[in-house]
């Protein structure tokens, strides 16, 4: 069975229901295509079920500096045409309450599920025609100059379990690798190359990260403890900082400040932890011991209210400090204070890797934005082939900058799709 179909869809996530509901909605027939017998997974699943869909920080201003990409200014023209608040539009229109949890993230008050009942409804708003389960087995074009130039034409065929379908467009909206178990998978890289798209090599990020003698250290006993760093990576102009939240696991690190810097974190480099930002230890340990018949470890303990016994008693069991834990204060050696405060200032650790694609929120790299037009997200190798969402090699920071880039990009290949008329 052959359908013919304006626009066809491959992905009903984030970006993919996006863009068919507001095809849909300008009279265009879109067929949306799942391999998942569930669609909108990750939404369910993210923000901690609260979905944090968008971020204020995005209005008004360049969002680039939010972007981990080959060329992060790729974003600038969708988020300025389709903006947060353009998507905090769509969710009171429906009524869905929310909340600002901090550094402009918006969050549902209720559930992520009200997010993707949203989207549902604004696609049957659009008579969007859904294919759930449905395996995208071959793409083919038309390759004659009448399909290219008629826009009544098709220009893809595409083969599936549930039948052939004709598109004039097509869009791939299949997203990243993160978490696997619910549908990410690699095939929009796969048909980016099919097209001759160059793709940057996909890893994860906003993951947790791991290292080696973790549980020698005694840092797996850390596990559970969450406190506020300065994290940071890189050298010279590459070099990113965070100021957030760490938390201690039984294999390694997590929490917001290593999901962050995950996104710039490379293989063999350094990631640099400040678990006391704003308070120069080495200074205050040498300048205020003068007199103090109290132990090391009691005065660490004052000069560092934020940092919990159990982490100030891990750090002073290390060998070399360990000795003048019970010390008077006064009687250690300025050369030990001193790198007792800058171990706790500046904490170097070499990452061995991390979680992988299974436990990321986001994937970095995907299909080159150089072959892309920012403006529409069309491919510049084949026309009437668009990339949205995450597929593409942009990522954002943590705090609903991935689902903006999911809305402002599926916004603009919608309105780039509708504008050739049939
Ligand atoms: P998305 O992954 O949403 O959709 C891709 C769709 O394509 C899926 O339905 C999939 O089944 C389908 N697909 C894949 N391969 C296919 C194939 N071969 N054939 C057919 N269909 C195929 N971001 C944010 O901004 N705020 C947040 O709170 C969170 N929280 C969060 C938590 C967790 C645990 C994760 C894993 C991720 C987040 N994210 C996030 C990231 C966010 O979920 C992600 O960036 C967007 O969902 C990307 O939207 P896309 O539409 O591009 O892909």
């Amino acid at each position: 069975m052959t359908h013919f179909f304006h626009t066809v869809i491959i992905g009903a996530g984030a970006a993919g229901m996006l863009a068919a509901a507001r095809i849909g909605q300008t009279g265009h027939r879109v067929a949306l295509l799942d391999h998942a017998a569930k669609i909108g997974e990750k939404i369910r699943i993210s923000g901690g079920g609260r979905c944090n869909f968008t971020n204020r920080h995005l209005n008004g201003h360049d969002g680039s500096a939010y972007y981990v990409s080959q060329q992060p200014r790729f974003v600038r023209y969708a988020l300025s045409q389709f903006c947060a608040d353009d998507f905090v539009a769509l969710v009171e229109k429906h009524g869905i309450a929310y909340h600002e949890k901090h550094k402009g993230q918006l969050f549902c008050n209720g559930s992520a599920q009200e997010i993707i009942a949203m989207l549902q409804n604004e696609c049957a708003e659009g008579k969007v025609t859904w294919h759930t389960a449905c395996t995208v087995e071959n793409v083919e074009t038309f390759q004659t100059a009448s399909a290219d130039n008629d826009p009544r034409q098709p220009r893809f065929r595409i083969q599936t379990a549930q039948g052939i379908f004709h598109a004039r467009n097509l869009i791939v909206a299949t997203g990243g690798l993160a978490v696997p178990a619910i549908g990410a998978s690699p095939f929009g890289y796969e048909l980016a190359k099919q097209f001759g798209h160059s793709i940057v090599p996909p890893e994860a990020a906003l993951v947790p990260l791991r290292f080696e003698h973790w549980a020698e250290h005694g840092y797996d006993r850390l596990a559970g403890i969450a406190l506020p760093v300065r994290i940071s990576t890189g050298s010279g102009k590459a070099r990113m900082a965070f100021d957030e939240d760490l938390l201690f696991r039984h294999k390694g690190l997590s929490g917001p400040a290593v999901l962050q810097i995950s996104s710039y974190w490379h293989g063999g480099q350094t990631v640099d932890i400040d678990l006391m930002p704003d308070t120069d230890l080495a200074a205050a340990l040498c300048e205020g011991k003068a007199g103090q018949k109290i132990q090391l470890n009691t005065a660490l303990k004052s000069l560092c209210p934020t940092l919990p016994d159990r982490l100030l008693d891990t750090w002073l069991a290390l060998p070399e400090f360990a000795p003048y834990a019970a010390h008077k204060w006064a009687d250690v050696p300025n050369a030990v204070l001193t790198r007792l405060g800058h171990s706790l200032n500046r904490w170097t650790l070499l990452p061995s890797g991390s979680d992988g694609h299974k436990k990321a929120e986001a994937t970095r790299g995907g299909v080159n934005v150089k072959e892309i037009d920012p403006k529409t997200m069309q491919s510049k190798l084949q026309s009437g082939l668009y990339f949205i969402g995450e597929v593409i090699d942009i990522t954002g920071w943590l705090g609903g900058y991935n689902f903006q880039w999911a809305w402002s990009s599926a916004a603009c290949a919608a309105a780039a799709v509708c504008r050739e008329a049939v």
